[in-house]
């Protein structure tokens, strides 16, 4: 952005309306496609017509609207407690189930539920100085950032390579007197893949300790897998020891962003997680999550999304996602050098490459060239890289066309060969410390990647190749400097 009289946001002389949305439809036109089943990351899009203009109506009726005070607004209310309930119900829980006392509060996404569930497992022990939470590696970053914020210490367990599970025994292990939450996906967003949940649920109880199931991701659709036949191992409410859940609406509900929902099994374990406040001269404030101010655009988009789509239309949507992801799989094992990480049991295709003149980095942007939208994983603690693959509704129609795209794609990557970067910069990138980057040094590597202030470079092969070779800490300063350039106000 170059022209600020034409692209400031705050222009001398107001634009008439339709001017400023043409412009915002040509900013949106450099971004990846939202909708059409080519983008396998991000967003969630059922393929349904109508909907987006439902939820759009929804939002605008809202948008509004202020969550702070619930008995000012009780629209919202009374909106949010219809979600909670039908994420509990879906969940296991509510009248007539082991878990009648279910209670829960809608947030902006999953990171604020879980953020919120360490928060009120923290403050349930205050007599703990130095409270800690285990989290299997495949546990979501989100947890990694709660700890974080709220100075919690994090017990990470390995997960087994080939099942991608933590060991019950090796969570048992990590549990401590100062433990105050013990952590399960269901399933994790990097493989797809269900931890033991009960078993986990099991030794948490009876160590005495809070059990959170992360199903932000597939709490949506592992329900109506079930009811379609798919052998979904108790994850949720009807599991002992299981004490709260989320479940991200924005994602398997096809909400519009800005909607996850936490439940807890009963209202003394959700009681910790709200903050009130009087000492102060202004309004009495009491915040059952983390923001106070709060759109109801949000939260009446999901109400829309969920009562139109109704059980029998999630319940077909995952039925055409159950058979995308079987298409997908097959994709990927009719590829030479190509490995399905895990055998897919909910709605991730994870791929590895066997083959060293496969890289996976070159794939990946082999396939963005022909208009595919997959995500990179980095090698970790022993586990390849891995391309993800989060699979919609909307991916069905596109099935048979992935295949041969994929592998003309891999044929591709292995024309072109692996990434070769500069031997010296991967010894660097193995070598240098976070404290040691200069911002002359990430000005250069920035630069010699390509990454500057404007969009991302279309290939990111070698960002990624460096980004691999660098251990975990300098990884993440890495992330936060390019990203830094990146987010530099325009005048
Ligand atoms: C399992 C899981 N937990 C938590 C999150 C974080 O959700 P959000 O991006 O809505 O904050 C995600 C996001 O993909 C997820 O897959």
């Amino acid at each position: 952005m170059t022209d600020t009289a034409e692209t400031g946001a705050l222009p001398v002389e107001g634009v008439p309306a339709a001017r400023v949305l043409d412009e915002i439809r040509a900013l949106r036109a450099a971004d990846r496609p939202t909708h059409g089943g080519r983008l396998f990351a991000y967003v969630y899009d059922p393929g349904v017509a109508g909907l987006d203009q439902l939820a759009q109506a929804a939002y605008a009726e809202s948008a509004h609207v202020n969550g702070l005070d619930p008995t000012a607004f009780p629209s919202l209310l009374a909106m949010e407690n219809a979600l909670v309930g039908a994420a509990a119900r879906l969940l296991g829980g509510g009248p007539g189930t082991s878990a009648p006392d279910v209670v829960g509060s809608v947030t902006s996404g999953g990171t604020e539920s879980l953020i919120l569930a360490v928060k009120a497992a923290r403050d349930a022990r205050p007599d703990l100085a130095e409270p800690r939470i285990v989290v299997p590696v495949s546990g979501h970053a989100a947890f990694a950032k709660a700890a974080h914020y709220l100075r919690v210490a994090l017990d990470p367990v390995p997960v087994d390579p080939v099942t991608l599970r933590p060991a019950v025994a090796d969570v048992a292990a990590a549990i401590r007197p100062e433990t105050v939450l013990v952590v399960a996906s269901a399933p994790s967003y990097a493989h797809g893949v269900i931890d033991p949940v009960a078993e986990i649920a099991a030794v948490a109880a009876a160590a005495g300790v809070r059990c959170h199931v992360d199903a932000c991701f597939g709490g949506w659709t592992l329900p109506w897998l079930r009811r379609l036949g798919a052998p979904v191992p108790p994850f949720d409410f009807a599991v002992p020891g299981v004490t709260s859940i989320s479940v991200d609406l924005h994602k398997y509900a096809y909400a519009p962003k800005g909607v996850s929902v936490l439940l807890h099994r009963d209202p003394g374990l959700r009681a910790p997680q709200f903050f009130a406040y009087a000492d102060w001269p202004g309004y009495t404030m009491v915040n059952p999550v983390i923001a106070s101010t709060r759109s109801g655009g949000p939260i009446a988009a999901a109400y829309a999304t969920l009562r139109h789509l109704g059980e029998d239309g999630y319940l077909r949507l995952a039925a055409v996602t159950r058979d995308a992801v079987a298409g997908l799989a097959d994709a990927v094992r009719a590829v030479d050098g190509l490995r399905l990480l895990a055998e897919p049991e909910s709605t991730v295709v994870c791929f590895t490459a066997d083959d060293p003149e496969l890289d996976l980095f070159v794939l990946v942007d082999e396939l963005t060239a022909r208009g595919w939208h997959t995500q990179p994983q980095l090698a970790y603690a022993g586990l390849p890289a891995s391309v993800h693959l989060t699979v919609t509704a909307a991916v069905a129609p596109r099935v048979a066309e992935f295949g041969p795209a994929l592998a003309e794609a891999a044929a591709a990557a292995r024309a072109a060969g692996p990434v070769v970067l500069p031997p010296e910069l991967l010894a660097l990138a193995g070598s240098l410390t976070p404290e040691a980057l200069t911002p002359d040094l990430i000005a250069g590597l920035a630069a010699g990647l390509g990454l500057g202030t404007g969009p991302a470079p279309d290939r990111m092969a070698a960002v990624n190749t460096l980004l691999q070779a660098a251990p975990v800490r300098l990884r993440e300063r890495l992330l936060v400097e390019f990203v830094g350039l990146l987010q530099r106000p325009t005048w």
